[in-house]
């Protein structure tokens, strides 16, 4: 089939090139020329393991291209999808000018048979409003999908070819069954598809992130609490994670989620309640707690230095807002390092693949170390913000070479605290059992 992506960022590459993978004819365009000069040189601008393999093969296949030009691409095609940013507004509301203006891109270009599928992640409505506009740009009723993506970054070919399930939202039902011959390849181990109307599939997408989100905040708020009782919220997990009810995934504490998705959905999700007169108390409060989340590390830091950052020193390891991928938006590494720099603490860092882009926002204010051990060099503290398994695993004698005092505060527990304390570290993760006494009753 003759498709093409509009947005070739983290979600428009790995479907683009997925599709390619499975034999159709695919067209990736983009606005950012830099972008697609490099990805028609065989370079990918973004990291995703996995992803340039594909990329070069596909591309030598002949199946996968590239341009800037929507009037190129899109004519001959039978799918266009959408998948360009839909970032947050100051209100928490999601922003639908980029978005829009890519549907305004490609109107006049669409064949008589063309389906548009929305892959961006997008407010209820927004589909029957892309359908309302085509009819007026086009003078014809144009055919939308909503096809929400669920693929994480660090993991996206995975999840893009082998998915829990594919959700398809449509007018009629024709339509899903172009976009179920799509995904057929990716569902052979009987994964559902699911087709619903084009509300319902803007909803699951919501709902899906903002429950996910819901589980850290409410992982993140126990252990809180497990760290103030003499609890460890370790014992406390697998205590609950066993009772098949629960389970464990997503119930790791740390430092709060970040990234491109979670943080603005979550918010986006609040406004839609508000404007339809739902009060959002559980959003809001997973929206509060997270904030409030990023910062504990720095608090720690703050109590252990007494409040006097003056000549400190703090190594952070991790920056990217999860491991395996670049992604640093909304990351809590930059709350923590904005903090730092504003009380005067110097700042070395060490991430494996994120450090370029923080240096686009901090530059020389910060160091950036080539390995995580350089990090250390005359550190007060280590602070563990992103769990690469790199650092699941160091050599702890060079670490307590390095540092200046054998201090960790891990933000993603990710070493026994017994053995830590063995070893000769004054070790702090998240809700780990402390020296506090429980509140008298
Ligand atoms: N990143 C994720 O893990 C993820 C997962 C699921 C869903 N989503 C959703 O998918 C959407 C895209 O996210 P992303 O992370 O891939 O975004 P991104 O910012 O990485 O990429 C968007 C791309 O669209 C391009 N673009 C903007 N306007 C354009 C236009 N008019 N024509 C052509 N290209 C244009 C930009 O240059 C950019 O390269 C968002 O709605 C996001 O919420 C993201």
């Amino acid at each position: 089939m003759k498709l093409v992506m509009i947005g070739t960022g983290y979600v428009g590459l790995v479907t683009g090139t997925c599709f390619a993978d499975s034999g159709n004819d695919v067209t990736c365009v983009d606005l950012d020329a830099e972008k697609i000069r490099r990805l028609k040189n065989g370079e990918i601008p973004i990291y995703e393991p996995g992803l340039v393999e594909l990329v070069v093969r596909n591309s030598a296949a002949g199946r996968l291209k590239f341009t800037t030009s929507a009037a190129e691409a899109v004519p001959t095609a039978k799918c266009v999808f959408l998948a360009v940013g839909t970032p947050q507004r100051d209100d928490g509301s999601a922003d639908l000018s980029i978005f829009f203006s890519a549907l305004e891109s490609i109107a006049p270009y669409l064949a008589k048979d063309a389906v548009v599928v929305v892959k961006s992640t997008v407010p209820v409505g927004t589909n029957a409003e892309v359908a309302r506009r085509l009819r007026k740009l086009t003078g014809r009723e144009v055919d939308v999908a909503s096809n929400p993506e669920f693929l994480k970054e660090g993991c996206a070919i995975d999840d893009f070819t082998k998915p829990d399930r594919v959700v398809v939202g449509v007018s009629r039902p024709e339509v899903g069954t172009v976009l179920h011959e799509l995904y057929k390849p990716f569902l052979r181990t009987e994964h559902p598809f699911l087709v619903m109307n084009l509300e319902s599939s803007e909803m699951t997408k919501y709902v899906a992130n903002c429950l996910l989100a819901t589980k850290i905040s409410f992982i993140n708020e126990m252990a809180n609490i497990c760290e103030k009782v003499g609890a460890d919220i370790n014992h406390v997990r697998k205590g609950i994670g066993h009772d098949q009810r629960i389970g464990f995934a997503f119930l790791f504490p740390g430092v709060g989620y970040g990234g491109s998705c979670f943080p603005k959905d979550v918010r986006a999700l609040i406004n839609v309640a508000d404007i339809n007169g739902i009060a959002p108390r559980i959003l809001q409060s997973v929206d509060d707690v997270n904030e409030a989340q990023k910062e504990v590390i720095f608090q720690k830091l703050t109590s252990h230095f007494q409040g006097n950052f003056a000549g400190k020193t703090v190594a952070i390891w991790g920056l990217a807002f999860k491991p395996r991928t670049d992604d640093i938006r909304e990351a809590p590494a930059l709350v923590l390092i904005n903090r730092l720099l504003a009380a005067g603490a110097k700042v070395r860092a060490h991430d494996p693949v994120a450090m370029d882009n923080v240096r686009k926002i901090y530059g020389d204010k910060i160091v950036f170390s080539p390995t995580p051990y350089d990090a250390l060099e005359g550190a007060d503290v280590l602070a563990i913000v992103t769990e690469w398994n790199e650092f699941r695993n160091p050599d702890f004698n060079t670490v307590l070479e390095k540092l200046r005092s054998p201090v960790i505060f891990d933000g993603r527990n990710l070493f026994d605290p017994e053995k830590m304390q063995e070893r000769g570290f004054h070790y702090s993760g998240i809700g780990l059992e402390s020296q506090s006494k429980p509140q008298a009753h």
